[in-house]
């Protein structure tokens, strides 16, 4: 690792799919079957570090893949093989930046459910956010995204695949200066 890359700032990035609705959840699971969008969430995450809660951890049901897996808890009892545990945001966040300069590419993607992305839309830098058209039943949503704070700096329009449920954009929001 070189001092300029140990100097510059680590920036937080939430990743999540949005329905029209703003629901991102339902009974412990995504509410929706989106294949093309499962892939574009593993170009934009691997080779990064993803803090995800608990109960996101056991939705996916295994650590991703050729990433650093970070899931918080609060259970001091909780044993998750191949994944690091931290019972804080702040702890969570510790272990991120020390993973990003690691690897030297200086992006944290936050991952999800709704708990995490409450605790971290004030901090986040960036949004990658998947615009799901569709509106589905739903028990976790994700915090609104106000236009005066962020700005939409990118867009890609995906048809429905023939295992997507939906299409969907995929849109890039940075916080505005
Ligand atoms: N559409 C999407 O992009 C997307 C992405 C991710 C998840 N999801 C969906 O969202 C739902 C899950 O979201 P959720 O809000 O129910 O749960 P969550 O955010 O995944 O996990 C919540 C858990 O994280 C831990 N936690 C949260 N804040 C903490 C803190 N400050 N310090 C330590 N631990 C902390 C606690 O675990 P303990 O209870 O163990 O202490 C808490 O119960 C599922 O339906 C999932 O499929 C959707």
């Amino acid at each position: 690792m070189s001092e300029s890359t140990s100097d510059k700032k680590v920036e937080i990035i939430l990743v999540a799919a949005i329905g029209e609705n703003g629901v991102i959840g339902s009974n412990g699971q995504l509410p929706w079957r989106l294949k093309s969008d499962l892939q574009h969430f593993k170009r934009v995450t691997s080779g990064r570090p993803v803090v995800m809660g608990r109960k996101t951890f056991e939705s996916i049901g295994k650590p991703l893949p050729n990433r650093t897996n970070i899931i918080m808890t609060r259970d001091l009892n909780f044993a998750a093989a191949g994944a690091t545990l931290a019972t804080s945001l702040d702890a969570a966040l510790a272990i991120a930046r020390d993973d990003a300069r690691r690897r030297g590419i200086l992006e944290i993607m936050i991952i999800g459910g709704g708990d995490v992305f409450d605790a971290t839309m004030a901090i986040a830098d960036r949004l990658e956010i998947t615009h799901v058209h569709a509106s589905p039943k739903g028990d976790v949503l994700f915090p609104a995204i106000d236009p005066a704070v962020w700005r939409e700096t990118a867009r890609q329009h995906y048809d429905a695949g023939p295992a997507d449920d939906a299409s969907f954009d995929t849109v890039t929001y940075e916080r505005r200066a």
